[in-house]
């Protein structure tokens, strides 16, 4: 028997990057899987690439919608991951305050309105996504930084108060997806040499290898309210 057979896995941001690799692999392990996304096109694409059995277009950012894509959904999920969101980069004097006050919010709040929303339909576990690499302050991390050091206490927070419900984050370093690709531009591929070049594992973290984390939250029964770091080792080398 396959790990997830007949569950029903809903990933939000589950059309690119570490999403669609979860998507496909919980799929690939027997779940029925559910992919969200905000651009509809790469959505439909995804969806076919990894057979989900439904899609929602929607910013899960937004309150409203995401509250709705929850309301409208029918049956059980047995399990949820949460990939949508994104760093915020930017030295103090030319920070945007404004926009990094709202962005502050979404990222210490996407996962309470997320667990408040899947309360009642969720009967497995809630993972997030979340980071390594600014744990450590440098300049332009400041709002990441904050916010990559709250994550585990929201998280851990979210595990106690949702029990039997398990939550998790999962705490990535350098992973090659579409968001670096698109964050690095032409600086991609010197990027991708200094990981193999200085990484303890010798080679570049890909979102198969977070797929591989994913689906063993979902499915180690004994794992709640912890942080999970698949960075390769990149936390502990000179950036
Ligand atoms: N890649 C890295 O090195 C790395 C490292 C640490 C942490 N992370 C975090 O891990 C998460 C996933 O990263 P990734 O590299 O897999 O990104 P990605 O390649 O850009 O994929 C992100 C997926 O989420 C969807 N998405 C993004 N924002 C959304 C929103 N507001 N509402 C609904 N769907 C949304 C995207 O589709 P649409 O754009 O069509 O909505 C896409 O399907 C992000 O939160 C990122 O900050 C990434």
């Amino acid at each position: 028997m396959s790990k997830l057979d007949g569950q029903i896995v809903v990933v939000i941001g589950g059309s690119a990057g570490m999403g669609l690799e979860t998507a496909r692999l919980a799929r690939a392990e027997g779940a029925e899987v559910v992919v969200t996304g905000r651009n509809e096109d790469r959505l439909k694409q995804a969806a076919a690439e990894v057979d989900a059995f439904r899609t929602a277009a929607f910013d899960a950012t937004d309150p409203g919608q995401l509250q709705e894509f929850f309301r409208r959904f029918e049956g059980p999920i047995d399990h949820i991951l949460v990939t949508a969101g994104g760093p915020y980069y930017g030295l103090l004097e030319d920070l945007d305050l404004e926009e990094a006050s709202k962005h502050i919010g979404m990222e210490l709040t996407l996962p309470l309105y997320v667990g408040r929303a899947a309360k009642g339909k969720v009967r497995g576990s809630l993972t997030f996504v979340g980071g390594t690499g600014a744990r450590r302050p440098g300049p332009g991390l400041i709002v990441t930084s904050a916010m990559t050091n709250a994550h585990p206490a929201l998280i851990a927070g979210l595990a106690i108060e949702m029990a039997p419900i398990r939550v998790n984050l999962i705490a990535a370093g350098f992973v090659d997806t579409p968001l670096s690709a698109r964050l690095l531009g032409d600086d991609l591929e010197k990027r991708r040499q200094q990981l193999r070049d200085t990484l303890p594992i010798g080679r570049v973290v890909g979102p198969q290898d977070v797929a591989a984390l994913a689906v063993h939250l979902m499915t180690n029964t004994a794992l709640t309210g912890a942080t999970y770091d698949i960075d390769g080792g990149q936390q502990f080398v000179p950036r």
